[in-house]
């Protein structure tokens, strides 16, 4: 598109761009937009006017238990609407991935609506790809027994229990992939993330303790305004080692609270979180899929790194072939044997993200491999690296 450009966004700019993205998506504070930490964003002018805005949050995001990388998840894609359907969203997002490419791994998109126009601008136009489906489990109507040890507080004391609450995240949740690395910092701008600026919220901490230590705890959300919907959301859960009696009373607590406010209880979770039993035990009933994490790499050579570093190194140079690009992935030295990867973007992405099992891949021929490395023992490295991670997504990731 003749006089159209893209690039990054500039801490000066952010009074513009924050009130770009409300014209389009409603209220947005300056203050929230401003107050996000290890925020960008992907700008387009036409002849200097603003014409679209990408907002991304950078997050370190947990592929596997060892395995964490720097993404950056967009938020609010917009284009002005009389400019829409003219290529400016997808150079917004070629130039997100050219100006990430020094400090992101991946980028990332929380998207629902698989028959829908914009779910195909990413699928099919930008090309991300579904890393997981998020289904809502839903319990029309929550039990009413309040456990002892169990108190409820007012969301600012996140700030004041940060540390106690990533600590217990990671004993509950450390063999899982799927979310935001939980640290005492991620705590404190998750909780009060700029989303809550457009979708207001009514959030809540709960606890469980025993013996007077804080043994388990659940983050709720009740969204007000215009977009309230009366449901209650469980947006974070945890419990010591993930034990599922003290889950039980948890929940328990979080059920009486709302059955106080006279709220359904929704939790947007996993295909298969280990906490399902609990749920169809409750009453929980599991809607269709409903939202999808997806992705594109941006530093696949550095993805690869990280997965190798994890599992146990690769011996092998790796070059990679897929319809649309060749590369070299890994260099394992000069006199290392070398083999290519044959295999759709999409399964590359899935690779890399550790959402792809080698093995099965490979026997599926959803990936194959040419040498001249001899075959059955690249085969064997390939299906030591390729692994399909359990992915546990928590709500309070969502923007
Ligand atoms: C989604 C959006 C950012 C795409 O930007 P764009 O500048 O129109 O993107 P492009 O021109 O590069 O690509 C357009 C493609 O996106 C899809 N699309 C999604 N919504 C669309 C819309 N409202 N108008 C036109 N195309 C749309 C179409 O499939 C189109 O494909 P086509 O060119 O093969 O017909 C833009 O439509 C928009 O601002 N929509 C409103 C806000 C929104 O819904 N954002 C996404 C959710 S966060």
């Amino acid at each position: 598109m003749d006089g159209l450009s893209c690039r990054e966004y500039r801490p000066e700019e952010a009074a513009e761009a924050c009130a770009f993205t409300e014209r389009i998506f409603g209220p947005l504070p300056l203050e929230d937009w401003v107050g996000e930490p290890n925020l960008t964003a992907s700008m387009a002018f036409l002849d200097e006017e603003l014409v679209g805005v990408i907002p991304l949050s950078l997050r370190s995001f947990k592929l596997a238990p060892d395995l964490v990388c720097t993404s950056a998840w967009e938020n609010a894609v917009g284009t002005r609407e009389d400019l829409r359907g003219r290529g400016i969203g997808t150079a917004m997002i070629r130039a997100a991935r050219e100006f990430l490419a020094d400090r992101t791994d991946l980028l990332c998109v929380y998207r629902g609506a698989e028959r829908s126009d914009g779910y195909r601008f990413y699928a099919d136009k930008t090309g991300h790809v579904d890393l997981c489906y998020i289904p809502f489990y839903r319990l029309n109507e929550p039990g009413n027994r309040r456990p002892d040890g169990y108190s409820i507080h007012p969301h600012q004391e996140v700030f004041a229990r940060a540390e106690e609450m990533a600590a217990l995240h990671h004993s509950h949740w450390g063999q899982y992939g799927g979310h935001v690395v939980r640290d005492a910092e991620t705590y404190r701008y998750l909780i009060d993330c700029a989303i809550y600026g457009r979708v207001p919220a009514t959030r809540t901490l709960h606890r469980i303790e025993v013996g007077g230590v804080t043994a388990g705890f659940a983050v709720t959300g009740i969204r007000q305004g215009k977009r309230a919907d009366g449901t209650c959301m469980i947006m974070d859960f945890a419990v010591a080692d993930g034990a599922p009696s003290l889950a039980a009373r948890l929940l328990d607590g979080v059920e009486s609270y709302a059955h106080g406010e006279g709220c359904p209880l929704v939790w947007p979770s996993s295909m298969r979180t280990p906490l399902v039993p609990l749920m169809l035990e409750r009453g929980f009933e599991r809607g269709p899929r409903r939202m999808e994490i997806m992705a594109i790499p941006v530093r696949p050579v550095n993805l690869f790194a990280k997965l190798a570093a994890a599992r146990g190194g690769c011996e092998v140079t790796v070059d990679v072939w897929t319809p649309t690009v060749d590369y070299r992935l890994h260099d394992a030295g000069e006199t290392a044997p070398r083999c290519t990867l044959e295999l759709k973007d999409r399964e590359l992405c899935l690779f890399l993200a550790s959402r792809l099992d080698g093995r099965t891949a490979l026997e599926e021929e959803r990936l194959t491999i040419t040498g001249p490395a001899p075959l059955d023992k690249v085969e064997q490295t390939i299906a030591r690296l390729g692994r399909c991670m359990p992915w546990v997504h928590h709500y309070l990731d969502w923007l």
